[in-house]
């Protein structure tokens, strides 16, 4: 499928960096819908800026900020931003209920060829994709903030997420400059937070406990593990609202194994293979 126009639902902290994205490096039209002027004024207001960084170290003319800033359409009604779209990103707030309501508005008013992709951070796809009649092209679409930046989507297939739907978000990703990954399987936090929100509520309560000063904890993961950014200063990055809302997740579909060794993890080290020291670990070294 020829993909040409973009809507994005959100122009919050994602939803902007995705929408300039999308116009700037993937050249899509791009409507961009929030829910009160001001916020789509914000989220302008950032693309700006971000265009400007871009300016200034001359990756960027003011030529190409014009076009890019062409190319993206800010509304406030639902009809005018998806009703043309070829592809529905969804970037509001972590609210199961608020996202459920979105893809239905999506269903109803976006075209039946468009793909339906949410880049939320925790909730399951498969949840979602109930709100539809059409599941096949429900998928998760995870960016990472600064999307400008970030090389990375996560793609997220659903249960009843089509093989047409999953090759066409990696096209589009790849369009808009990513490298992308197949997250096979709905499960909470996907690849990424699985692995970064256990170690995240970790450094808290490292906090909680007094054991170090928030910046000794930032400089011995910055230092010791080479993180472009310690953990307290990427909790406040993310927001610490929408890792709550991912460990609510967790917890609910997680829980007890939280602290389990994992089975996979003995195995291992009774085979002996240790990683980089023993030339084997889960990777070959
Ligand atoms: N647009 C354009 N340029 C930007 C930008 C934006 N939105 N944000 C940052 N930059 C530029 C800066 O202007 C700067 O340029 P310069 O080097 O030429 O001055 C450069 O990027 C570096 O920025 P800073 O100097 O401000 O700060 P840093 O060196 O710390 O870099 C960072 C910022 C790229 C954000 C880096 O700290 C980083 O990679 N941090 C980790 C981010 C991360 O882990 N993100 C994933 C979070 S998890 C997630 O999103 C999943 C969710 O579901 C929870």
């Amino acid at each position: 499928m020829k993909i040409k126009k973009v809507a994005i639902i959100g122009a919050g902290l994602m939803g902007h960096g995705i929408a300039q994205v999308a116009a700037q490096v993937a050249g899509y039209e791009v409507h961009l819908k929030d829910i009160k002027q001001e916020f789509l004024d914000k989220g302008m207001g950032r693309i700006k800026w971000s265009l400007g960084k871009l300016v200034e170290k001359e990756k960027l003319t003011q030529d190409d900020v014009d076009a890019v800033l062409r190319k993206i359409h800010p509304t406030l009604d639902m009809k005018t931003a998806v009703g043309e779209a070829d592809i529905v990103i969804e970037a509001a707030p972590e609210k199961l209920q608020l996202k459920q309501t979105l893809f239905e508005a999506f269903d109803e008013f976006a075209p039946d060829h468009a793909i339906l992709a949410s880049n939320t951070s925790s909730i399951s796809i498969n949840t979602i994709a109930e709100a539809t009649k059409q599941p096949d092209k429900v998928v998760g679409m995870h960016f990472f903030n600064p999307p400008q930046i970030m090389r990375l989507v996560e793609i997220i297939r659903g249960e009843k997420t089509s093989d047409e739907t999953v090759a066409a978000v990696v096209e589009v990703s790849q369009k808009m400059g990513k490298e992308t990954v197949l997250c096979k399987k709905d499960v909470p936090g996907f690849i990424v937070n699985r692995v970064l929100i256990p170690a995240l509520l970790d450094a808290i309560r490292l906090v909680q406990d007094d054991v170090a000063s928030l910046e000794d904890i930032d400089k011995a993961i910055q230092l010791g593990l080479n993180w472009p950014m310690g953990p307290i200063r990427l909790l406040d990055y993310v927001g610490l609202d929408t890792t709550l809302s991912i460990t609510e997740v967790f917890q609910k579909g997680l829980d007890e194994h939280r602290y389990e060794t994992p089975a996979l993890l003995e195995k291992m080290v009774k085979e002996g293979k240790l990683g980089r020291k023993t030339k084997q670990g889960f990777y070959d070294w």
